[in-house]
């Protein structure tokens, strides 16, 4: 199947630091379309699009909308999420350095909707062009009057103003990020409420990724019923994934959403190089389920990722080849988790610490079947008892090859023949 590019059909053809440029190409037509639409109208259009979260949960956008817009107390706040930290995700970086006009756009609809009086687009600390580039289109905005008091004469006001991470992870997570605009240590809170009712300073915050910003000019250019023909009926329009490991062309593909993982990486990554087999492959990044070869054919849906008890994540594939050492491959994953760990749980806390020194013994041949025992219990504890998102998707990539690769576990135990308990 070919890439279906909507967000990314401009990218080549526009000058990212030219809003000049940008608007020639058709910025801002759709947010000025928007202000001569009812807001509820806007969301309404929205909820026949079926526009799902690109950051890794898949919540409905329009019950975020819908929820902020119905609050009384102002100022509202929106927020864009930029943060992607975890390894084997670029496509945002991608977005904010292409066509950072585009992201605009999509806050800029989405504050009219929920009647947002400010944003902060909180982009990750290493991406030093993405933040001099959204930096960059937030000045030019203002200068063309689309920011600020009075936008377009319609009585709309709206500030923005970009906000960076320092080096953390978690801070990716919807209330981590609000506590770090806020100013304080980015660890999360116990939900709920959740940030529609209480975000940003106590006040009402619709938070979003940039990929699911960027669909909403679509969406009120072409119409919510127009905009679900792409896709498959539960899935709707257009996923971009970020395409890398053993795979001669990685980068960033945009495809509809029902197109199959083999696709992506045959088509259009062309394959894995020097005629080497294809072993497995992470889904959705670091935090993802990690699957064999044969089951590729699956398709890139919302409702088959949540049979890993998994999210579908931001959209990345990690092909790893035959030279790959599965035990290797889940030692680093596990000591990321370790390491971006806020410490504020127990069972994330603690409990990464001793997955790793049990993942080390079978790393090292040296497993027990109470060792592998040891492991899938206290990984599903990990997964099911964690305060947030971190800790209740790290060990997926375990459970998953727990179930896909035990023969693996089994080679690895110290003494020939080990019989589980
Ligand atoms: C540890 C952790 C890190 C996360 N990092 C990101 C991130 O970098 N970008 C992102 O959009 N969402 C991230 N999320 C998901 C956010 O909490 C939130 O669900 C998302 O930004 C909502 O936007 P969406 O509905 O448009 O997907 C993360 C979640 C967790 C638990
Ligand atoms: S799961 Fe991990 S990152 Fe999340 S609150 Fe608990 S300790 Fe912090």
């Amino acid at each position: 199947m070919p890439e279906h590019k909507m967000l990314t059909k401009r990218i080549g053809d526009i000058n990212p630091l030219s809003i000049k440029d940008a608007m020639e190409k058709g910025s801002y037509k759709q947010f000025k379309k928007a202000l001569s639409m009812e807001r509820i109208d806007i969301i309404d259009e929205i909820e026949k699009a079926n526009l799902r979260g690109r950051g890794g949960a898949g919540f409905p956008m329009h019950i975020k909308l819908m929820s902020t817009a119905k609050q009384e107390a102002t100022p509202k706040y929106i927020v864009c999420n930029a943060d992607e930290g975890e390894p084997g995700n670029f496509k945002d970086r991608y977005l904010m350095e292409k066509d950072p006009h585009m992201i605009l756009e999509g806050m800029l609809i989405a504050a009219y909707a929920v009647g947002a009086s400010r944003g902060f687009f909180y982009i990750r600390g290493e991406y030093d062009q993405a933040i001099s580039i959204m930096k960059w289109a937030i000045e030019e905005a203002k200068e063309k009057g689309l920011l600020g008091k009075n936008i377009n004469d319609s009585g709309f006001d709206f500030e923005m103003e970009v906000r960076t991470g320092a080096g953390s992870y978690v801070v990716g997570e919807e209330f981590a990020m609000i506590e770090s605009i806020e100013g304080k240590s980015g660890r999360t809170r116990v939900k709920p409420p959740f940030p529609t009712d209480e975000g940003v300073f106590g006040m009402p915050t619709l938070l979003n990724n940039v990929e699911t910003y960027c669909n909403l000019p679509f969406i009120v250019e072409m119409g919510g019923n127009n905009y679900k023909k792409i896709g498959t009926p539960t899935s709707t329009g257009t996923k971009l994934i970020s395409l890398s490991g053993n795979i001669t062309n990685p980068g960033v593909y945009e495809v509809p959403f029902g197109t199959t993982i083999r696709e992506v990486i045959d088509t259009l990554g062309g394959g894995v190089p020097s005629d080497r087999k294809i072993k497995m492959v992470q889904l959705g990044g670091a935090c993802g389920p990690i699957i064999p070869e044969f089951m590729l054919d699956m398709q890139i849906d919302y409702e088959r990722f949540e049979e890993f008890e998994s999210k579908t994540g931001a959209g990345a594939i990690i092909v790893m080849d035959d030279r790959q050492d599965l035990f290797e491959v889940l030692l680093r994953i596990v000591k990321f988790f370790e390491h971006e760990s806020c410490g504020r749980c127990t069972p994330c806390r603690e409990g990464h610490v001793h997955l790793e020194k049990l993942l080390r013994k079978f790393f090292k041949h040296d497993g027990t079947p109470n060792e592998l025992y040891s492991l899938e219990s206290l990984a599903r504890v990990i997964h099911q008892s964690s305060l947030c998102g971190l800790g209740q998707s790290s060990p997926i990539s375990i459970i998953s090859t727990l179930g896909y690769f035990r023969n693996e576990f089994h080679d690895r135990m110290a003494f020939d023949g080990g019989e589980e308990s």
